[in-house]
């Protein structure tokens, strides 16, 4: 199991909604983006590996933003420059030490730069179609904007916008298909589909699933180690299970991307200093939710590690959320996870609180046990390594 059956692209997608569900104004923002600056490659005449390093940086160009605060700032349509930087700079520093994706590391840190003589085209683009998404006025037809944007764009050439660029942008505003496909969800990031498709590797898989850990942590601040903690503590229960290397690998996979979507939770509620309110816990609830559709959205090779990652509040006995599973619905992966989460929540160290000892987690996995809740062979194993646990859990906390 080398790689899976998916591709970079509908990944990226995929994963790129995820910071654009807590927003409804950037609801798809990335996919859009993409959309649109793949069309203005084309017509820029780009070559295949162009235009797929094109989309690529499109589909991750605002994945550095932190705060829904920095996001709703760039939804002014020239946002100033202390406004947009940080995300830019963050993206950049994501991406760049990354094998895969530190190719377009530069690309999305030019992003939102003026024009220049010797701005390259890629940011160019990518500049232009974000800002053609924030322009279009998404309760508006598409098509009777295109005059007033393309008038916006045109007095702006040679000053914010590339005039190559926006003159690329008048050869697709004669194109009616391109707005409606733009407004009616008709995303296409190649010509037929079938481009740029190539299976997923592993190594590419994982990179990837380590900026989302950072940044679901990042955003966190009451949990800051817990994707990583909850990563490495499946991890060794895996391997006491002598499961094979690549089963392992992949459950450490599934650990960093279980909260996932709680990229989707508004920052008021993630970054809430203080117990939640039942209507927040409401709201709190549904990242796994998420969780499970973004890593679907992978491809059709993800739906296992959907489920590893995404059922990690189901209980046995059916009271968990969000799917109401029940013992039946939940192999050993998917409970391990669970049984990882709460021993390593267990520990943690909070701002607001140390982590338990060994002997009051011991009780609370067992009370969980008898209410139904969680497995007892795999409460047991994670007992007996409680030792072990604690060590990885204070390592990634830096508190060891
Ligand atoms: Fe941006
Ligand atoms: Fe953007
Ligand atoms: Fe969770």
């Amino acid at each position: 199991m080398r790689q899976i059956e998916a591709d970079l692209i509908s990944t990226l997608a995929s994963f790129s909604k995820a910071g654009d569900l807590s927003n409804l104004t950037f609801l798809a923002h990335s996919e859009r983006v993409a959309h649109t600056a793949f069309r203005l490659g084309k017509i820029l005449t780009l070559g295949q590996a162009e235009l797929h390093e094109l989309v690529l940086s499109a589909l991750l160009h605002d994945i550095g933003i932190m705060t829904d605060k920095e996001q709703l700032q760039l939804a002014d349509l020239e946002p100033k420059a202390n406004q947009v930087s940080p995300h830019c700079h963050e993206g950049h520093r994501l991406l760049q030490p990354t094998r895969t994706f530190g190719p377009f590391a530069l690309n999305v840190l030019e992003h939102h730069d003026y024009y220049s003589a010797d701005l390259r085209l890629i940011p160019a683009i990518i500049h232009v179609a974000d800002r053609v998404d924030i322009l279009l006025d998404k309760n508006r037809y598409a098509l009777s904007q295109v005059e007033g944007l393309l008038q916006y764009f045109q007095g702006q050439a040679g000053h914010i916008f590339s005039p190559d660029v926006v003159d690329a942008l008048h050869g697709l505003a004669r194109i009616p298909s391109f707005w409606l496909d733009l407004e009616f969800g008709q995303y296409h990031f190649s010509d037929d589909g079938e481009n740029f498709k190539r299976l997923l590797n592993l190594d590419e898989l994982e990179e990837l699933a380590q900026i989302m850990t950072i940044l679901v942590d990042a955003k966190s601040p009451f949990t800051r180690h817990h994707s990583q903690g909850v990563t490495n503590v499946a991890g060794l229960l895996a391997t006491k299970l002598h499961m094979p290397k690549e089963k392992v690998r992949m459950i450490k996979i599934a650990g960093m991307l279980h909260d996932i979507g709680k990229l989707a939770i508004p920052d008021e509620i993630l970054m809430y200093p203080g117990p939640l309110s039942k209507q927040q816990r409401i709201v709190m609830k549904q990242h796994t939710y998420h969780s499970y559709h973004l890593i679907k959205g992978i491809g059709p090779g993800a739906k296992r590690l959907a489920r590893w990652a995404a059922f990690h509040h189901e209980r046995l006995n059916g009271t968990g959320y969000p799917f109401g599973l029940s013992a039946q619905d939940l192999e050993l992966e998917a409970r391990l996870m669970a049984v990882a989460d709460i021993t390593e929540s267990l520990l943690e160290t909070r701002p607001y609180r140390k982590g338990m000892s060994k002997e009051k987690v011991r009780l609370i996995l067992y009370n969980n046990v008898n209410a139904g809740h969680i497995d007892p062979d795999l409460t047991d194993l994670a007992v007996a390594h409680l030792d072990e646990i604690m060590e990885i859990v204070n390592r990634c906390s830096g508190s060891a």
